[in-house]
């Protein structure tokens, strides 16, 4: 059942490539120009009428709200707020008809989310659900539904779901872009093309691992981390830092690499591993200077980026690790493999239960 893999989560890892092709397939027309979602009851009309996105959801999947919104705001010019699931009713959200709000969960069965959903009808808003069960609780409440086409999800902590509900978010942030007029048609062009090269990256990343394994083995003799990262490379830093806690039971931190010396730079001291993100070109001298300063507190830096910033960065870092080249927006979705690799491989390291972590359900029907 396991394919071959020591674990689920391992081979639901190695089953992204699959994954995003799934997901991609069927909602790209022939020409590879234009997104196709004939399922959608949002028509054309009231996507022109929306002024606002509310993303909500919870943990992981509320992960990937934070990249696809980011997305939303930057391709179709459409403010987006975010909230977990927990938070959202609780605070009197601001909902109009021309909310859409958009609700993630892998399970579809998600007790906060779920209720979240209702609110949000509840106050006129159109909910488009991204979801990973067909005929789920929060697919059958939604207005409209992307399924991701990930395939069943075992392992408590989620990995391809993740990355389903990014392409599921580059996808409807394009068909968006594409309705209102805010892309034009090649430059939609461009990144649909980007993304058809992502299973492949996926593949290469996950056909060479010794790195990352060697880092996880060292840093599951720590307690006590830290991820840094500006923009998207932060929203993945945040995944990352719940992937290692959820498994392998160390404590770690991520933190928008500016914000650091507003506080946390305290708890910066010799040989604590730091992970920097470092792959969005737009932010990278910025994202260095953060670098520097918690190598300067004796910080022990791995960097993340793309091949050609390596030589450069190892002026400041211990390690870097390459991360294939894809447009800024895309590239979440080659970032986090290897920090699902780095958790899965120190989960193993410190002989936890990878698939069953401690205290967690992989669906958590309760509020
Ligand atoms: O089924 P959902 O996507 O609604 O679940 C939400 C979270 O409970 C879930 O993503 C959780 O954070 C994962 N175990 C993280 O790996």
């Amino acid at each position: 059942e396991k394919g071959g893999f020591a674990h689920f989560m391992l081979k639901e890892i190695h089953e992204q490539p699959k994954a995003y092709r799934d997901t991609m397939l069927g909602r790209i027309d022939e020409s590879g120009r234009r997104i196709v979602l004939p399922d959608l009851h949002l028509t054309e009309d009231k996507i022109r009428s929306i002024n606002n996105v509310h993303i909500v959801a919870c943990g992981t999947a509320y992960h990937a709200g934070l990249v696809g919104g980011s997305v939303i705001e930057r391709l179709v010019r459409i403010p987006v707020m975010y909230d977990v699931a927990s938070e959202y009713r609780y605070r009197s959200p601001l909902i109009t008809p021309e909310t859409l709000v958009i609700v993630v969960s892998q399970s579809g069965e998600t007790a906060d989310t779920l209720a979240a959903l209702r609110e949000a009808q509840a106050n006129g808003a159109h909910v488009l659900a991204i979801t990973n069960v067909v005929g789920s609780s929060i697919a059958r409440d939604a207005d409209d539904v992307i399924n991701t086409l990930a395939g069943p999800e075992i392992a408590v902590a989620s990995t391809k779901a993740y990355t389903s509900q990014l392409i599921a978010f580059y996808l409807f942030s394009l068909y968006l872009a594409q309705v209102r007029g805010t892309q034009t048609a090649d430059e939609i062009a461009h990144i649909i093309a980007a993304m058809h090269a992502l299973p492949e990256q996926v593949e290469s990343m996950l056909a060479n691992v010794d790195a990352i394994k060697a880092y996880a083995e060292h840093i599951a003799k720590h307690e006590d981390l830290f991820f840094i990262g500006r923009g998207l490379d932060y929203a993945v830093a945040m995944e990352g830092s719940l992937k290692l806690k959820e498994i392998s039971y160390i404590h770690s931190e991520a933190y928008a690499a500016g914000e650091l010396k507003h506080g946390t730079l305290a708890l910066i001291e010799e040989g604590i591993p730091v992970i920097a993100l470092a792959t969005q070109e737009s932010v990278l001298e910025k994202t260095v200077s953060n670098i520097k300063e918690v190598k300067a507190r004796g910080a022990d830096v791995l960097a993340l980026t793309h091949e050609e910033h390596v030589a450069g960065l190892l002026k400041s870092v211990d390690q870097a690790f390459a991360i294939p080249k894809t447009l800024p927006i895309l590239t979440p979705a080659l970032s986090v493999v290897p920090l699902q690799l780095l958790a899965y491989y120190a989960s193993l390291a410190r002989g936890n239960d990878v698939d069953k972590p401690r205290n967690l359900a992989k669906s958590v029907t309760v509020e």
